[in-house]
């Protein structure tokens, strides 16, 4: 009896990209996940999935392409400049006064899928120019799923294109002149960390005042974001704020964990419980 060939399909690939690299792409948005393994094979040359799958298994070095275009790195210095300004001049002086009436002198933020830096670095920079050497010890943590792009962020070497959001007074400060663009200098880079990590497993930090996780979950599914945003409430600390991508909201199982406090700039505050279960 003749016996078909299965032909693989998009799933087969979600399944072989998890075994390779632990990525799990089935919590994550089918159309685009489609769109762009589509482009890609299309691009290649390849008939369909179940070519294109063979290739990936003969060309080890497409998995980290094709990972890379799926998870999408695209960022940029102080990226969506009313957010950055709603930042220093609203939320840093709210919390830093909290900070001073609590006798508080750590604030942590962690920029949750950094990409290469620029989110993370724009943060620290802000509150650095903001604190002006006072008491409070300020730490950014920056994490990603991408190593590459973890390594990028360590670096901290950025092209004057990659800059081009930077103002020069800030530049001047804040970076030195280095053989392809600028570097971070080390006084502001000993103040942002950078960590390989995936959202979809436990966070790595806890006592946190600011999460800030922009153009991330808007690719996962809608469960997985809520699993994502519980983790975010889990390690804020009390009235913490959570800062989101400009397309993105809180939402489902979460809405009452968060309390929106603007709308345009999508800045949440954690709502906590009382010990009789009510909200506070
Ligand atoms: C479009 S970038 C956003 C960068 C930055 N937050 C911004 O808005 O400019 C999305 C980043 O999320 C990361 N990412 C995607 N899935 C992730 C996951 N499961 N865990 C952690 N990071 C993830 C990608 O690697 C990518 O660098």
């Amino acid at each position: 009896m003749k016996t078909e060939k299965k032909s693989l399909s998009i799933d087969d690939l979600v399944l072989y990209i998890k075994s390779k690299t632990g990525l799990d792409l089935s919590k994550y948005r089918p159309a685009t996940l489609k769109r762009r393994v589509s482009h890609r094979r299309f691009t290649l040359g390849h008939r369909d999935v179940h070519d294109y799958i063979h290739y990936l298994y003969e060309h080890p070095s497409e998995l980290r392409y094709l990972t890379d275009i799926i998870t999408i790195h695209v960022t940029e210095f102080f990226r969506d400049s009313d957010v950055f300004g709603y930042f220093s001049e609203r939320l840093l002086p709210a919390l830093v006064e909290r900070k001073r009436n609590n006798a508080g002198i750590h604030l942590r933020v962690w920029s949750a899928g950094c990409s290469t830096g620029e989110e993370a670095y724009s943060i620290a920079i802000l509150i650095d120019k903001f604190l002006k050497g006072n008491a409070i010890n300020a730490k950014v943590f920056g994490t990603d799923i991408s190593e590459e792009a973890c390594n990028t962020a360590k670096e901290g070497e950025y092209s004057r294109e990659e800059l081009k959001n930077v103002p020069e007074n800030i530049l001047g400060k804040y970076f030195s002149e280095s053989e392809n663009g600028y570097k971070i200098k080390p006084y502001i880079k000993g103040k942002v960390s950078f960590s390989v990590h995936d959202l979809f497993s436990a966070p790595p930090f806890s006592g946190i005042d600011i999460v800030v996780c922009r153009n991330v979950m808007i690719h996962f599914k809608q469960s997985y974001r809520e699993e994502v945003m519980a983790n975010f409430h889990s390690v804020l600390n009390d009235s913490g704020l959570l800062i989101l991508g400009k397309s993105e909201a809180v939402s489902g199982a979460c809405l009452n964990k968060f309390k929106l406090l603007d709308p345009s700039i999508k800045v949440y505050q954690k709502i906590v419980s009382d010990s009789n279960g009510g909200l506070k």
